[in-house]
Formats: C-alpha cells, sequence, structure tokens
C-alpha cells in the first residue's frame, strides 16, 4: 500500500493506471466504509482510499476541530484490506487552485441536511469535485448512508466527469444504528440510546407504507423527543429517485438528522 502525501506523489503513482476504484473518506473509518473499499476491491484493478477531513464542509468550527482524527489507526486498517493507495492531502494543496468560479448547486440542496447544515454542501462538492479532476478514477464508491451527498454528487458530476458512481448500502451495527465516524464521540448510554432510535424509526417505516404515513410522522416526532430527550433537525419522507416530498406509491425513504448532546446524526429507512 503506498502512502501519498503530495500531488506530485499522486500523479507519479497513478499515471499509468486504468480502471481505478475510489473511496473519498473523511477518515476515522469503520466498517461502513470498508464496505465501499471491498466493492472497490473486488470490481477495480486497483483501489486509491483519500482520508482528508474537509474543512469547507463543515458550517461549526468546533464540530470541524471535534471531528474523530486517528490517521494511524485509519492506515493499519486500510493495510490489511489490498488497498493500492491512501491519498492523505495537504488543504494547502487541495485548495491551491483558487477557482473563478462557483459550481451551483441544484436545489436539492436546500432541504434536509441542506437546510441545516448551511454551505456543507457545497463544500463537499467543491471537495469532491476538486478529488475527481486530480484522481480522475473509472469508479467511485458512495454510501446510501450519506442519502442526499449521494444524490447530489451524482447529479454534479452527470455531465462533467466520466466516472461511474457505484451507490452502497448502509452498514450497520447489531444495535442497528448507521455506523458513523461520530458514533466514536458517542458514550456507550448514547450508543446504545442511538439504537433505540434506529429500531423504533425502521419498525414505523415498514408497518407504515400506506397515505396515511405523512400524518404519522408528526407523532413519531413528538414520541422520539419526549422518550429520549433528543432534538430532531427533520423527519421526513422523501422520494428515492428526486428527493421530492412523499406522494403515495412513489419509492420513498425516511430521513432523520437529529442531535443526542452535541452529537449530530443522520440516518435514513
Ligand atoms: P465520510 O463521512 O468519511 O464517508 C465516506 C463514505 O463512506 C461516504 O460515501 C459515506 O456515505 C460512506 N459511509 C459512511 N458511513 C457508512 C455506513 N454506515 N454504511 C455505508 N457507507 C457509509 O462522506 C464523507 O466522508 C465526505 O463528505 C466526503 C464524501 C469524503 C467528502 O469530504
Amino acid at each position: 500500500m503506498k502512502i501519498i502525501r503530495s500531488i506530485k506523489e499522486l500523479k507519479t503513482a497513478i499515471f499509468s493506471v486504468t480502471n481505478l476504484g475510489f473511496v473519498p473518506t473523511m477518515g476515522g473509518l469503520h466498517l461502513g466504509h470498508l464496505s465501499l473499499i471491498k466493492k472497490s476491491v473486488s470490481k477495480c484493478k486497483k483501489t486509491l482510499v483519500s482520508i482528508y477531513v474537509n474543512p469547507t464542509q463543515f458550517n461549526n468550527k468546533k464540530d470541524f476541530k471535534l471531528y474523530p482524527r486517528n490517521i494511524n489507526k485509519d492506515l493499519n486498517i486500510l493495510k490489511k484490506k489490498e488497498v493500492d493507495f491512501v491519498f492523505i492531502p495537504k488543504t494547502k494543496e487541495i485548495y491551491k487552485e483558487k477557482r473563478h468560479y462557483k459550481i451551483k448547486l441544484p436545489k436539492e440542496k436546500n432541504f434536509l441536511c441542506g437546510k441545516f447544515r448551511k454551505k456543507h454542501f457545497d463544500g463537499v462538492i467543491d471537495v469532491v469535485d476538486r478529488l475527481l479532476t486530480l484522481i480522475n478514477p473509472s469508479y467511485m464508491f458512495l454510501g446510501e448512508k450519506d442519502f442526499q451527498q449521494l444524490y447530489l454528487i451524482k447529479k454534479h458530476i452527470k455531465n462533467k466527469f466520466k466516472v461511474k458512481i457505484i451507490p452502497c448500502k448502509t452498514v450497520r451495527d447489531k444495535n442497528y444504528v448507521a455506523l458513523s465516524s461520530r458514533n466514536f464521540l458517542l458514550s456507550k448510554k448514547d450508543f446504545s440510546k442511538a439504537g433505540k432510535i434506529a429500531k423504533l424509526i425502521y419498525t414505523f417505516k415498514n408497518k407504515n407504507k400506506n397515505n396515511f404515513i405523512n400524518k404519522k410522522i408528526n407523532l413519531l416526532k413528538k414520541h422520539l423527543k419526549k422518550t429520549f430527550n433528543i432534538k430532531i433537525d427533520y423527519l421526513e419522507l422523501r422520494n428515492e429517485n428526486d428527493l421530492s416530498t412523499f406522494k403515495n406509491k412513489n419509492k420513498f425513504r425516511l430521513f432523520i438528522a437529529y442531535y443526542i448532546g452535541k452529537i449530530r446524526l443522520i440516518d435514513n429507512y
């Protein structure tokens, strides 16, 4: 496994590589990330994982500072996974190219997480665009756990890059919580609380497959707030294909973002 820390090294390392699989991450690796890596290793000749905590996608400085970082642990995990390249860029290099235009995001950036984390998706799309320009992979592996991110990235790259996106299912803990680097910040008690919340929403979604689900969501929201003492940014049904609000018979997902204490978790079912 080659560890790459500069753009110059990157260019030399991947210059002649074809059929490259790319897994962008912010580190704090867990089995969710590893499922993406596994897919890439089995599908592509070579796999490149990036680890970069991108400052521009954090709308809150404290959140950026607190974000779990453990590069040595991450590298030890990756060494055992047949990863060919790990790219650990520096902010100075990633943002060296000053762009004179601003990437315009579609309207779907304005709701769900986009409503509560201003500029978050602008930061995500900007950094993914920069990484893709540098790496030019054949495939990029992204998790459905961050469904709105997956949707916006797909839309952004459509007419700009040749890369094919491979969406990957959400990996969950046995207590049903979606794995996330932010879970490392939760106490044992709060992690178990998150498990109870996840199971409740999962059961609710599977029981309510009819027209009346929208009405019941407000009741569920109230119940969750009261029982678990959590702050909910949103609990909303959206169409899987275009993220429009729920209409009967659409393939829909139930999206949630909430805080346990100061830790913000997101999921979809
Ligand atoms: P990060 O949160 O590290 O996630 C990296 C990738 O792993 C994303 O595609 C995410 O959806 C996926 N992932 C996270 N948890 C998962 C789970 N439990 N099951 C399956 N996949 C999971 O998302 C980002 O980083 C950043 O925004 C990034 C795209 C790297 C841009 O900075």
